[in-house]
């Protein structure tokens, strides 16, 4: 079957990755990019594009009935830091959006969705050190709880409609080509760009903050990955944990440094999305991911960090 794939939040951080390699993989024409936001220009004339809002139901429908997709990912959200600032707004692009995009999908019988949920379903009594699949899950951020519910929610149009949704909680994720969207984990991008433009970089998380993270080429493999397996492999259809590497501002600093042995790293007080960063977990357990689809990371700190400063020197 010849798939029509359309990624609704295209220019965002993942989008941006995520378009580029289904194009690769399934031809230019086969992948709609859309987005509420006019596109870059590279993914404008790599192939069809839609401006669309998750909010505007008529809109989004009227995409679905124009291309008739047979895979969906759903990538627009509010983030964790932007949704402390807009609590209802985040709420509701993040609830609404994907309730659209799951009822097209039921009623336009779309073969696969994909819908990213995030490290952040977890709170300030999950077990902090390979937190596992299932625990204590008391999410304190709109964000993290919209994820929550938005996972509760996948499995179930599985279970009652036999929607075929696929999920993973990414890690904060890092990569060259796209900047993030307002997280708590920004500041593992940010660093590399002013460690290139400036120099220096000070830090919103303090020095110890240990998060989960994971660099982008390893995240978009694993998401193709899950999406290619074949259905009955997959033991969970709420959405999988899934690590790659963990490590705090120090120790990120201290790897740029072996690089640009000038670079400095100074840390802010008072910051509010340190207190997000404490609620969340230090490293993730994603034993399901492993056993469900044979994932293995490629990408560790010394690496991700050589291949992250090679491609942004030759952007920025
Ligand atoms: N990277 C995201 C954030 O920081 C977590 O999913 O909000």
């Amino acid at each position: 079957m010849s798939e029509k794939i359309l990624v609704i939040g295209a220019n965002g951080q993942i989008g941006t990755e995520l378009v580029t390699a289904l194009r690769g993989i399934h031809g230019a024409d086969a992948v709609i990019a859309a987005d509420i936001n006019n596109p870059a220009d590279d993914l404008r004339n790599s192939g069809p594009y839609e401006l669309a809002n998750v909010l505007d139901k008529d809109n989004l429908h009227h995409i679905f009935q124009k291309h008739r997709p047979t895979q969906v990912y759903l990538l627009a959200a509010i983030l964790s830091a932007v949704g402390e600032q807009k609590p209802k707004m985040a709420w509701d692009l993040n609830m609404t959006g994907l309730f659209h995009v799951l009822d097209f999908s039921v009623e336009f019988k779309v073969a696969k969705v994909f819908w990213p949920s995030s490290i952040a379903v977890f709170g300030p009594h999950s077990p902090k050190f390979e937190t596992p699949q299932y625990c204590i899950m008391d999410p304190n951020t709109v964000y993290g709880f919209s994820k929550l519910a938005g996972e509760r929610w996948c499995e179930y149009y599985f279970n009652k409609y036999g929607l075929d949704v696929r999920s993973i909680r990414y890690p904060g994720l890092i990569g060259w080509r796209a900047n993030p969207g307002g997280g708590t984990t920004d500041y593992a991008v940010h660093i590399f760009h002013e460690a290139l433009k400036k120099g220096s970089y000070k830090s919103f998380l303090s020095a110890g903050t240990a998060l989960p993270m994971m660099y982008m080429d390893d995240a978009i493999r694993a998401t193709i990955a899950l999406m290619d397996a074949p259905s009955d492999a997959l033991t969970i259809r709420s959405s999988y944990n899934l690590a790659g590497i963990s490590f705090t501002p120090e120790q990120l600093a201290a790897e740029i440094k072996k690089h640009i042995p000038a670079f400095e790293i100074s840390y802010a007080d008072n910051d509010p999305r340190q207190a997000i960063a404490d609620s969340w977990p230090k490293s993730i357990d994603d034993n399901y991911a492993q056993k469900d689809w044979n994932w293995q990371p490629e990408y560790d700190l010394p690496t991700m960090v050589g291949d992250m400063l090679t491609n942004l020197k030759n952007i920025i």
